[in-house]
């Protein structure tokens, strides 16, 4: 098979590295991809949302499967757009189409389609400009913390959680008076404040069955100790220590199930990955949020996991029969810490060039934002690298990970070096 992956972070290079192992596997492309990526496949430059190109390459390349990365393409209707064309409606897609990708594009959205199949979330309620008033009113009902949500994709910055119900109402007006976050904050969803732990569960959906890979935590804070700014993520560990099989059945029961059936009695097609961001408030899980995607960097601590061949199961969620399949999960830990360019999440700097690489031997350096540039590898993105490995405990994964970064380089090199820290 001839295989397309979109995207250019951690997760692809992830994707790719895995996808290249597999017997199935003629050739591989990813648009427009990293450094990582441009040794094991071939780079394309296009962009993820650029349709019509993506459909010429397909064409061109005789591509199979188009394996989609980050929501925005879903978003926008990518695997629409590649389904409802006659010369590449036989392209298997993974990654949902549009309609069930509004559960990522709109909180509001899924809020009311976690409500309807009674999937345990947040209380919430959701605002407009018109209904301004009535969102203050909403806020002075609740209990501090306060949770604001713009409705729409935010580049991840669009939850804001406050203290100070002054500062709340001054939030609440500035995201939908004043546009903070432009077309996404046109809707504000407010809700409940839940205090807890949380993971992520990715469940392999092929609109009728489904399967459940190994959860993982991710660190979203750019500081130790989870303090400061959220970030894309800053490393993970997979899998989780508190996720005990109970707690997991809990969450198979009264989450995912319902998930896959809400989808078939709302008619939204799902060949994709469903990630499930959730919350352990006392002894029971609760949905934060839906993306329609793998997280990054949970999918370089859960992929390496995966013993089977990735293409057989991404065919067989193209072709609806995840059921015969049987998933082989290595008993090991994984653990990831995420190398940033000093001063991300805010303004930082690129084309470092990256040295070391070569003598990681007990790690797997997964690329994110680097590029190859006149022979060399140089950053080109905030989060620059993922570096993960194994441990028979996630403690010995992580010292094997701090170990390898010491023999990594670049300017303005920052991690941090707590991953793991409250398990
Ligand atoms: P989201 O973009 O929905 O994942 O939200 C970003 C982060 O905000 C989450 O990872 C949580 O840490 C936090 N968060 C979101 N909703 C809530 C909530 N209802 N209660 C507590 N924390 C929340
Ligand atoms: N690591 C969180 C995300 O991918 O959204």
């Amino acid at each position: 098979m001839n295989i397309l992956i979109l995207g250019s972070g951690g997760r692809e290079h992830t994707f790719a590295w895995k996808i290249a192992q597999s017997k199935h596997c003629d050739k591989l492309f990813v648009a427009p991809g990293n450094s990582g990526t441009a040794a094991i496949a071939e780079n394309v430059a296009i962009n993820g949302n650029d349709f019509e190109a993506i459909k010429q390459l397909a064409l061109k390349e005789a591509i199979d499967m188009i394996v989609v990365g980050p929501e925005d393409p879903l978003v926008n209707g990518v695997h629409d757009f590649i389904l409802n064309d006659p010369e590449t409606k036989h392209i298997g897609v993974i990654g949902p189409q549009k309609a069930a990708a509004t559960l990522e594009g709109s909180k509001e959205f899924a809020k009311e389609f976690m409500m309807r199949h009674n999937i345990p979330t947040a209380a919430y309620e959701s605002f407009t400009k018109e209904t301004l008033t009535d969102g203050y009113s909403f806020l002075e009902r609740l209990q501090p913390p306060y949770v604001l949500k713009a409705d729409g994709l935010a580049a991840g910055k669009g939850v804001v959680i406050l203290n100070d119900l002054e500062a709340a109402k001054a939030e609440l007006k500035s995201m939908l008076v004043d546009s903070k976050f432009g077309q996404a904050s046109t809707k504000v969803v407010i809700e409940e404040f839940l205090d807890g732990i949380e993971l992520s569960c990715f469940v392999l959906s092929d609109g009728e069955h489904y399967k459940i890979l190994p959860t993982a935590k991710d660190y979203k804070r750019i500081g130790e100790g989870d303090t400061g700014l959220n970030t894309g993520g800053m490393g993970a560990v997979s899998p989780v220590p508190f996720a005990t099989k109970e707690f997991l059945a809990k969450i198979e029961d009264r989450i995912v199930k319902p998930t896959i059936e809400g989808f078939k009695k709302d008619n939204l097609p799902y060949v994709g990955f469903v990630f499930i961001g959730l919350i352990k408030v006392g002894d029971d899980p609760k949905v934060i949020e839906y993306n329609v995607r793998m997280g990054d960097p949970e999918t370089e601590v859960v992929f390496p996991r995966l013993k089977n061949d990735l293409v057989e199961i991404l065919q067989a969620m193209a072709n609806g029969t995840l059921n015969t399949i049987e998933l082989d999960i290595d008993s090991r830990a994984a653990t990831t810490i995420v190398l940033v360019s000093g001063g991300y999440p805010e303004t930082y700097n690129k084309g470092y060039e990256i040295t070391g690489l070569d003598q990681v031997t007990d790690s797997i350096p997964f690329h994110a934002g680097a590029q190859l540039k006149d022979g060399k590898i140089v950053s080109s993105g905030g989060r620059v690298l993922a570096i993960t490995s194994y441990g028979d405990t996630y403690n010995e994964a992580i010292k094997k990970s701090y170990q390898s970064i010491e023999k990594l380089h670049f300017d303005k090199m920052y991690y941090r070096s707590d991953i793991g820290f409250d398990l």
